[in-house]
């Protein structure tokens, strides 16, 4: 049970012979991963992550989320970027996108300051009252404006309801393990703080209690995750022959020089949805740099067919699908047969749900082929726990290899930085008083 990459419907775009030609460039790639010789090699703990995690943490993890489920009806998870998506993206694609909606035993859960809008801010907050609720706050930086700012608005409101002392039950840190502004707030609180390792950035940090605490609170199996994973790092640590996560990164390459400059990250479960978001921002922000990288996007199908799907089969050629196809939805729909007929579905009948979606996956692919639109398809067993895990460290690795193939270093972000320089100077953050002026003056049309 697990993943493996399909590139049947590749032979018409990509040869052997160039597969081969990349393959020594791949494992050059895949050699600075293991070896920590390449740029950003100080962020490569992801890599034995799966098998060398902080167990006594792992331990208090399960344990918060149990009292978590016990005490709160709500639980919010503050954090952006890496710190907030894959734990909404393994939620959603665990539990479900519903799952808020469904009849369950464990908290509803909402996720706050991944944005800067008053508006969600506020329904938030009309959501939560009169309820028993708890928030995590997730920032390794402990300094990203967006969780600080909704932090310190929720934890004003845990504070109100449950008084000081009974606060510390409701709400919990996960931040670096020593510095920072959240650490030391944090500390001197006394409130439970969990740890984003040093040698991990944030859009890797899933698997650690950045995604784990949200993801045990939902009442998911974080050790079948973790065991998941650590298939993952067996299966995509072998040599290239045997390795989709490397041929995937070399496919990926090799469509890139051949001028396909965006993959479209293809799902057809809706609780896929977030998970692609996952992916673009790992995508994104590790290859995204010095004038170069395939731009990361998603769409949604069938959905996404009746919006994107002209553009996909007849637009501008710069496109490549990886389609991810779920060979086993968690559950299936039988559909029965009309006697009457009379909106002449019954050719859609007297089978599953789950075939009606394939043929639709099938017919898509072979009409956006036939419109020269690459197609490399990941096939998933299922949506467990451990076929997840697996796919976390399936990308995770793709997405290193394939930002060193490409020549950057696939763990630093520095562009993220401008808009925030800009954001502060121009709210005045003391110690940006010239560029405030300076933005100002630009702004005055
Ligand atoms: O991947 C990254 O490094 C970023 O997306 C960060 O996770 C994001 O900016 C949030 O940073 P922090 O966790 O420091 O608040």
């Amino acid at each position: 049970m697990g993943i493996r990459l399909n590139t049947n419907y590749l032979k018409k775009f990509i040869s052997d012979d160039e597969i081969n030609a990349v393959k020594k460039q791949t494992e050059t790639a895949a050699e600075m991963v293991f070896e920590k010789t390449g740029q950003g090699s100080d962020f490569l703990g992801w890599v034995d992550l799966p098998v060398n995690y902080d167990k006594d943490e792992f331990a208090r993890i399960k344990k918060s989320a149990e009292k978590i489920q016990k005490n709160s009806e709500i639980f919010i998870a503050i954090g952006i970027g890496g710190s907030y998506l894959g734990a909404r993206a393994v939620i959603d694609l665990l539990k479900s996108p519903l799952y808020n909606d469904l009849k369950k035993s464990t908290p509803n859960i909402y996720y706050a300051g991944n944005n800067i809008s008053s508006t969600q801010l506020n329904n938030l907050i009309s959501i939560i009252d009169g309820k028993d609720f708890s928030i995590n706050v997730i920032s390794k930086s402990g300094t990203t404006t967006e969780p600080a700012l909704a932090f310190r608005v929720l934890r004003d409101l845990v504070e109100k309801k449950y008084g000081k002392e009974q606060a510390k039950d409701h709400i919990f840190c996960t931040t670096d393990k020593a510095k920072g502004t959240l650490k030391e707030f944090a500390d001197k609180e006394g409130y439970e703080t969990f740890v984003v390792p040093d040698d991990i950035g944030g859009r890797f940090s899933v698997l650690t209690a950045v995604g784990l605490l949200p993801i045990a609170v939902a009442g998911c199996d974080i050790d079948k995750l973790m065991q998941g994973a650590a298939q993952g790092k067996e299966k995509y640590s072998k040599n290239f022959d045997e390795n989709d996560a490397f041929k995937y990164a070399a496919l990926r390459n090799i469509l890139y020089r051949k001028g396909k400059s965006v993959e479209l990250m293809v799902s057809y479960e809706p609780s896929l949805v977030m998970f692609s978001e996952w992916y673009k921002q790992l995508f994104g922000e590790s290859e995204g740099k010095d004038n170069k990288g395939i731009f990361p996007a998603a769409v949604s199908f069938t959905t996404d067919l009746h919006s994107m799907g002209q553009y996909i089969q007849d637009g501008a050629r710069i496109l490549f699908e990886t389609v991810i196809d779920v060979k086993t939805p968690q559950s299936d729909f039988f559909l029965e047969t009309d006697k009457e007929n009379l909106d002449g579905l019954n050719f859609l009948t007297n089978q599953n749900m789950s075939i009606v979606n394939k043929k639709a996956m099938e017919g898509t692919i072979l009409a956006h082929t036939e419109g020269n639109v690459p197609n490399i398809v990941i096939e998933a067993d299922n949506t467990d726990e451990m076929t997840v895990g697996e796919m976390i460290y399936f990308f995770e690795m793709a997405c290193a290899v394939s930002g060193y193939m490409l020549g950057v270093n696939p763990f630093n972000q520095p562009g993220v930085e401008s808009y925030k320089k800009n954001m502060f100077a121009l709210l005045g953050k003391p110690g940006y008083e010239n560029e405030r002026a300076e933005l100002e003056a630009k702004l005055s049309f």
